[in-house]
């Protein structure tokens, strides 16, 4: 049988974006959905979208930038006793603006979500991924993990973790049946963009639209990338290739551009 179907599966960020897509697409494979994030009302009415015979879905309300709400979480999760073979790590934001002039909570709260909820969950739950048949994580990273960006330094730092966290940890779980993914989309029309700006000095966070990958094709693609055992999957075929053009730069060339970016 495919990993996703009947899929026990644990989605954080599930109240917008890529992770209420990630609900969507995986509802109508999965026995389990445990949709988690701040917003409960949202997954709530996720819940009630979604719910069809077979299907349980949980919603749980938790900060992921709060040490004590991931512990709670995870606490309900060994009392209920899900057999979780599924992890999708999608939670996440940015802050978009100078480093030096960024509000520090906003900078805290990417770097505990992006990376410390990411690896303190994936941490816990390994021992019940594993204890399955097949299992496999799943790391929402990004293309900004590839480079170095001005007015997004923090958050492409903290993708940049995702995707070498990632790399390594699958290295670490080869042969022990769980599978270990990311993906790395380009600008996505969500939610992200409005949070990562600034109230302050709002500074719009502008992508060309060539580049824009709906929500459905990212999550079709990064589902397809899980079974298909990928490493690292970037969805849209521009904004492969423009990932890899750039990675061809020469370092003289890329700080140029790094620097224009900066002013
Ligand atoms: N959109 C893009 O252009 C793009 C591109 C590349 C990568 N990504 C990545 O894709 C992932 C999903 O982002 P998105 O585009 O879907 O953005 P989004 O629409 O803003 O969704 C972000 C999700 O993360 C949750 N979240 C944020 N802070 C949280 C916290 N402290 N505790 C718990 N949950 C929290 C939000 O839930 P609550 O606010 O309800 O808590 C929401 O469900 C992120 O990791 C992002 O970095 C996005």
């Amino acid at each position: 049988m495919n990993l996703l179907d009947q899929c026990n599966v644990l989605i954080t960020g599930a109240s917008s974006g890529l992770g209420k897509e990630f609900a969507r697409q995986l509802a109508p494979r999965a026995a389990t959905l445990v949709l988690v994030a701040r917003r409960l009302e949202r997954l709530e009415a996720l819940k009630s979208e979604l719910e069809r015979p077979g299907l349980t879905i949980h919603c749980r309300q938790a900060d992921l930038s709060d040490r004590t709400e991931v512990d709670t979480l995870l606490a309900w999760l060994a009392s209920a006793g899900i057999p979780l073979n599924f992890l999708i790590n999608n939670a996440g934001l940015g802050d978009h603006g100078r480093f030096e002039t960024g509000e520090w909570e906003r900078t805290r709260q990417m770097l505990d979500v992006n990376i410390g909820a990411l690896t303190r969950l994936t941490h816990a739950l390994l021992p019940i991924l594993k204890a399955q048949a097949g299992a496999a994580i799943l790391n929402v990273s990004s293309s900004a993990a590839f480079f170095p960006i001005p007015k997004l330094a923090v958050y492409a730092a903290t993708k940049a973790y995702v995707s070498s966290f990632t790399e390594a940890i699958r290295a670490e779980l080869r042969g022990t049946g769980v599978r270990v993914t990311a993906v790395c989309p380009g600008p996505v029309s969500t939610e992200f963009g409005r949070v990562a700006e600034r109230t302050a000095s709002p500074e719009p966070l502008e992508a060309p639209d060539a580049l824009r990958v709906s929500a459905r094709e990212v999550v079709g693609d990064a589902l397809r990338a899980v079974e298909a055992d990928r490493a690292r999957v970037i969805p849209g075929w521009l904004v492969a290739l423009t990932v890899a053009a750039a990675s061809l730069l020469p370092m003289a060339l890329l700080r140029y551009g790094l620097n224009k970016r900066a002013r």
